[in-house]
């Protein structure tokens, strides 16, 4: 149920959020947040604050902002922002000197999505922002679990949509949140909105009826799918002769 006074989101307002237009990502979500008279909202990965600080200065009607992030070196996480624990340390200090402003509206929760999410009451945010872990094992448990926390007609959304899944130097792990946000929204029934600067938002539906709309504001999204990001290593290849010949020199990664 939307809350009196709130502009409309809800099924089929994914086109009323795709005509959301702001040249920077956190002017963007701040206009959202206030259109929707965000009260409480969750910002899953939350680095040096600087987006948090952002939409507390911004967003007056935020009374709860859930800051989730575990600020430690993390073993399972192949991505640049893995840097050593003595610099998360600063990095968690920094965020919190930078949103000590606003001490009373913000909910700490210092650990890993898994370890902290189940400190939000099921429902309660009207609106989450997902900017942890943009691999497939990251993105594929930040929305599943943060999906129960949202309420009927709330948004989730979040960073790093980006159109090729090879956002870092080879070596880290590529990213998937598109085409997994694509999937999930189409699983949940939700209206998906992508945005530019790789910003994506989804409409939580209370039921899931049909094929869900999808809005691209950006023009540059072709078909979800993986094929035409990767190509088909010699351990895979179709010939059965060719893959034991490869054997000797590259492995499946599984086997
Ligand atoms: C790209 S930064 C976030 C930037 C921030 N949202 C902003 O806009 O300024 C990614 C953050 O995700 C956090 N992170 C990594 N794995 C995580 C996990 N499993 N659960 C929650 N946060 C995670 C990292 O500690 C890091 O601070």
């Amino acid at each position: 149920m939307m809350q009196e006074g709130k502009e409309s989101v809800g099924k089929p307002e994914g086109r009323w959020l795709a005509t959301m237009s702001k040249p920077q990502r956190r002017e963007l979500w701040a206009e959202i947040i206030n259109r929707t008279k965000t009260m409480a909202m969750l910002e899953i990965g939350v680095w040096k604050g600087e987006f948090a600080e952002y939409m507390l200065r911004h967003c007056p009607t935020v009374a709860r902002y859930y800051m989730l992030d575990p600020w430690m070196h993390l073993d399972r996480w192949n991505k640049p922002a893995n840097i050593e624990q003595s610099r998360f340390e600063d990095i968690y200090a920094e965020a919190m000197r930078r949103t000590d402003f606003a001490a009373s509206r913000r909910v700490v929760l210092r650990g890993a999505t898994t370890q902290v999410i189940e400190n939000i009451p099921d429902g309660s945010l009207d609106l989450a922002y997902i900017d942890g872990d943009h691999t497939l094992r990251g993105i594929s448990i930040d929305l599943i679990r943060t999906y129960a926390k949202v309420r009927t007609g709330g948004i989730l959304g979040g960073d790093d949509y980006t159109p090729t899944i090879w956002q870092h130097a080879p070596g880290f792990e590529p990213s998937l949140v598109c085409p997994f946000a694509s999937y999930f929204a189409e699983a949940m029934g939700a209206p998906l909105v992508i945005y530019p600067q790789n910003q994506f938002a989804l409409v939580k539906q209370k039921d899931v009826d049909g094929r869900p709309e999808l809005f691209d504001t950006t023009g540059r999204y072709g078909e979800a799918a993986l094929l035409p990001h990767v190509r088909r290593p010699l351990w895979a290849h179709p010939s059965k002769l060719i893959r034991r010949l490869a054997r000797p020199f590259v492995r499946p990664p599984f086997a």
